[in-house]
């Protein structure tokens, strides 16, 4: 195992008070990328003490493969308005980060205030990302890790814990 519940739940509480500290008045929207963030926000949005709305995005791009294979599509696109809003968007895992390039890209044509990540977990690799993730819940292995809403072939995104594939 690599992360246990009670240190994800320790963690997120830390993030959830750097988020609710750092962010000037002004609207917060909170923006989950699914599937794999959704326990993730659930839980991180119940851990800051400022108001925020949330809404979430879809985006397909690892398919059944365990490695990223560029292709980045837009599923759902919320209806939320996002001109002159703080944009977090919620990222279960950074591998390549091309996913969230291409989002931020895509967002960030709407005008909104800012536009900061927040990842549970980080490997590092980011090689496609401009700019780094502003919270980081963990630095990852560079192993295949599933749990907390991470899959495999859509498998294990219940598991309260996050572990690595093999
Ligand atoms: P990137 O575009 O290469 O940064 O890939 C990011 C996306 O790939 C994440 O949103 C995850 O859904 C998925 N991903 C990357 N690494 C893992 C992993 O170790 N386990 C499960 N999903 C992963
Ligand atoms: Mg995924």
């Amino acid at each position: 195992m690599v992360f246990t519940e009670a240190d994800i739940h320790a963690r997120v509480v830390e993030l959830g008070r750097e988020i609710s500290d750092s962010y000037p008045d002004g609207d917060l929207l909170v923006l989950g990328l699914l599937k794999g963030s959704f326990i993730f926000v659930s839980d991180l949005v119940r851990a800051v003490s400022r108001p925020l709305q949330v809404d979430f995005l879809v985006v397909s791009s690892y398919g059944m493969e365990t490695v990223s294979s560029g292709n980045v599509r837009l599923v759902y696109d919320p209806e939320t308005e996002l001109e002159g809003k703080h944009i977090l968007l919620v990222e279960d895992i950074v591998d390549t980060g091309r996913t969230l390039a291409r989002v931020i890209d895509l967002l960030g044509e709407r005008r909104p205030k800012s536009i900061e990540v927040c990842a549970l977990l980080d490997k590092h690799i980011r090689t496609f990302l401009p700019h780094r993730p502003k919270f980081v819940g963990f630095d990852a292995p560079h192993e295949f890790l599933v749990g907390y809403g991470l899959d495999h072939a859509e498998n294990f995104r219940h598991l309260p814990y996050v572990a690595s594939l093999q």
